[in-house]
């Protein structure tokens, strides 16, 4: 089972990834934790590129630069650890390349969502967890800002709203969650939505 934390940075995503790991850890469950862009070297790579590089990278060579990474994550550590029936959380995945490089960077929605398809396969998150928070609540919590933070704030207003988009396209698997309460209250409610799901004969 693939979980994935969505959201602008600084909504809270490895804070619950790391509290729901915890908990299932706890609990006897394999936990697999994973971040994109980045995990296995190659992707590292590209993540440095992509978050500190040349502020130059054009939105087409953004877009296949992360479903690069992507590929590499998929191929190397997200299909045969969910294979040997272990719970991956991943930080961010596709929607980011959705929220971010189509709806914006304005990139074409069919294109963007073809190429992440191509680097995805047939994997698919079980449940999207997208934290939502206030565009100045994201960058006050988050501090320094990188490559793609220096977008600036009419930008992640359109990442936001995208993000909003995919969850009411996709609403069995994408669930949107209030980002501005405790890391407890948060907490709570995503265990609500993961409990159902767990596979049985994993736990103690
Ligand atoms: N629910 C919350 N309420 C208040 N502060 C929070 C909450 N969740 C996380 N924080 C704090 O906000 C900051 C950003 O949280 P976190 O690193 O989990 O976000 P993120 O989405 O992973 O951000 P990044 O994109 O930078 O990795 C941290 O200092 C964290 O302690
Ligand atoms: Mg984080």
């Amino acid at each position: 089972m693939l979980i994935t934390f969505e959201g602008l940075d600084g909504c809270g995503k490895s804070t619950q990834l790391h509290r729901l790991a915890d908990r299932l850890q706890r609990l006897g469950y394999r936990v697999t934790i994973v971040r994109e862009p980045g995990t296995t070297p190659l992707s590292e790579r590209l993540r440095h590129l992509l978050l500190e590089g040349p502020t130059d990278i054009v939105p087409l060579a953004e877009l296949f630069l992360f479903n690069a990474a992507r590929a590499q994550l998929v191929e190397t550590v997200l299909r045969p650890t969910l294979e040997a029936g272990t719970i991956v959380l991943c930080d961010r995945f596709a929607d980011s390349t959705t929220a971010y490089q189509g709806y914006g960077r304005g990139l074409p929605l069919e294109l963007v969502l073809t190429c992440n398809r191509i680097a995805v396969g047939e994997i698919e998150p079980t449940l999207t967890f997208f934290l939502d928070v206030p565009v100045e609540l994201a960058i006050q919590r988050h501090g320094i800002p990188d490559r793609m933070e220096r977008a600036g704030p009419a930008f992640f207003e359109r990442v936001r709203q995208g993000y909003w988009e995919i969850a009411r396209r996709e609403p069995q698997r994408v669930i949107p969650i209030d980002g501005t309460r405790s890391p407890d209250a948060i907490h709570a409610e995503i265990w609500e939505h993961v409990r159902p799901h767990l596979p049985l004969e994993q736990a103690l």
